[in-house]
């Protein structure tokens, strides 16, 4: 029984936000996402458009995720890795080498992120086409 960790905002969900968690999954059998709270992301000045309790609903549902935990903070990582029993860490790789020091806890894995779609630039793309 392989426990899985991974973290994100996963606001305006996409298709590169479903290969990395159906990645993530493939690795093991029970997937947590540590999902950025509203608070979380205001001190790291990024606004999410769904809430936190929308974004929660919205991965809860998706057959690959099989628990949601609040990201409340960049120093809650270790203390997760323990108190949820992880075996593997996963973030894609523009976050690579950024979470090393959690190797001492578990496996760590950064996987190739899905070319061509983010949040960023599906926001982008919206407000272009809306100012034609
Ligand atoms: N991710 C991915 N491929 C993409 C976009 C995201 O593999 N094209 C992964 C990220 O590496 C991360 C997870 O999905 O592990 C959640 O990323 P998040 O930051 O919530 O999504 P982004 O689309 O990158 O959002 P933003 O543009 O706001 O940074």
């Amino acid at each position: 029984m392989k426990r899985i960790l991974t973290y994100g905002t996963y606001d305006l969900l996409h298709f590169g936000h479903i290969n990395l968690l159906k990645r993530a999954k493939e690795l093991g059998d029970h997937l947590i996402v540590g999902l950025s709270t509203d608070e979380f992301n205001k001190g790291k000045n990024k606004q999410a458009y769904h809430s936190f309790e929308d974004r929660k609903m919205i991965l809860e549902s998706i057959s690959f995720v099989d628990q949601v935990i609040p990201e409340n903070s960049w120093n809650q990582k270790i203390d997760d890795v323990i108190k949820h029993d992880i075996d593997i860490f996963v973030m894609g790789d523009d976050w690579g080498g950024r979470f090393d020091f959690l190797t001492k806890y578990c496996e760590v894995i950064y996987l190739p992120r899905t070319i061509g779609i983010s949040t960023s630039k599906i926001k982008n793309d919206l407000k272009v086409a809306e100012n034609g």
